[in-house]
């Protein structure tokens, strides 16, 4: 674990006062309580309780995630458990609206002075955001990647940035641990790609992209989100760190670039939350823009298939339940390879595995540099060739 003033607001550019930073530190360790101990509480009561009941009467449903979610959804460990879940999460953003809010002129004053920028932000009001992003605030974040509450606003960069740092346990002050974990996948998988041209999708204040920045430092990099205000936030903040960002505001499914313009497309955890209907369209999108021997590579949060542990896969879904991730359940259930064959990618090239997470150690007297470790548990991650010019596919 590690302090929360680890990410100096400056350095990532919301200014969080003494007070601000205690209340968010408050809700940081109140939900790593809620996911360590109290979690632990009911999965003993799963363990000793429930689990061996359902063995007993009834074997099929002690396997199966959605049937023994029903049996312990009786249990007051686990009732307590969820409850605590969503107020957690609450606590998290309640506790960092104050901050964005004071700072948000601040902020938008930075953005709008920015002279001769490296990268580029292409920003469409007309877009039509996609409905299932606009029927609820995504992990119970107000107002969730999309709103502006004024003009220029980049107070939804800033809250989510500072938000996902307070609740993701180990991606590191820069929120940068998703991003390592897929460069250090591709990197073992392909260790000579260098792609001349890449495309993330999905991209909201493009906190993975930073790592690929300096891995790549001859790489283009564009970026895609569909809301505004995490892109101004990205844009001022890879300004400021004199990383050339190319970003714009599109849809996933529909980017608007060339055919075959990228060697490699991205998305990092933005899967989990896209519809079932959407996820066939933007598989075909990237398709379409990775030129012939492009790369495409999705890491996204763990898999339920994946994993064997049924309280575990029960703890995911709870996300959809308690904490308004309601895609991440369906995730689990699709038949990726199937989808991606079904888009053009050749069947020998389709990967499916996971990317092990890199957890950030924090300086110490012994390390007063900070370290990164290859975690116990891996995102979820799919990668996928187009065929080669020239290849029969
Ligand atoms: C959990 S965030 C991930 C952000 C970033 N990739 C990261 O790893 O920090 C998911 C992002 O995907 C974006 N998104 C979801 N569906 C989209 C779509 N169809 N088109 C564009 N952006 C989309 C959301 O706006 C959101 O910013």
């Amino acid at each position: 674990m590690y302090d929360i003033n680890e990410q100096t607001s400056r350095d990532h550019l919301l200014d969080a006062n003494l007070e601000e930073r205690t209340r968010q530190a408050f809700a940081k360790h109140l939900r790593q309580f809620v996911f360590g101990t109290t979690r632990g509480v009911a999965q003993q009561a799963f363990a000793q309780r429930v689990a061996p009941e359902l063995a007993r009467k009834d074997p099929a449903a002690a396997r199966d995630r959605k049937r023994a979610r029903e049996a312990l959804l009786q249990v007051p460990e686990y009732q307590f458990f969820c409850d605590l879940h969503r107020i957690s999460q609450e606590q998290i953003w309640n506790s960092t609206a104050d901050s964005v809010e004071r700072d948000a002129d601040r902020l938008r004053a930075e953005f709008l002075a920015l002279r001769n920028p490296k990268g580029s932000l292409q920003l469409n009001p007309e877009l039509q955001i996609p409905e299932y992003l606009l029927a609820m605030d995504t992990h119970c974040m107000p107002g969730s990647y999309h709103t502006d509450w004024a003009e220029n606003d980049l107070s939804n960069g800033a809250l989510y940035e500072r938000g996902s740092f307070l609740y993701t346990p180990s991606g590191g002050p820069a929120n940068d641990g998703a991003g390592r974990a897929s460069l250090d996948f591709l990197r073992t998988k392909l260790p000579d790609f260098v792609p001349r041209r890449m495309l993330d999708l999905g991209c909201a204040t493009c906190s993975p992209l930073f790592p690929y920045a300096r891995a790549f430092p001859e790489t283009e990099i564009h970026a895609v989100d569909s809301g505004a205000p995490v892109l101004r936030y990205a844009h001022l903040h890879a300004e400021k760190e004199g990383i050339a960002l190319h970003l714009r505001q599109a849809d996933a499914a529909a980017t608007g670039y060339e055919d075959g313009m990228f060697d490699l497309v991205t998305a990092h955890i933005m899967f989990h939350e896209t519809e079932s209907y959407a996820i066939p369209q933007i598989l075909a999108e990237a398709y379409r823009v990775l030129a012939p021997g492009g790369v495409l590579l999705i890491v996204d949060l763990p898999n339920a298939g994946l994993i064997p542990d049924v309280f575990q896969q029960i703890v995911f879904d709870g996300d959809a339940y308690y904490n308004n991730e309601h895609f991440w359940m369906r995730m689990h259930d699709l038949d990726w390879a199937a989808e991606l064959r079904k888009v053009g990618f050749p069947a020998e090239s389709i990967e499916i595995g996971a990317a092990p997470m890199q957890m950030y150690i924090a300086p110490s007297a012994e390390h007063p540099e900070p370290r990164w470790n290859k975690g116990r548990f891996g995102f979820f991650a799919v990668m996928a060739r187009k065929a080669a010019a020239g290849s029969a596919k």
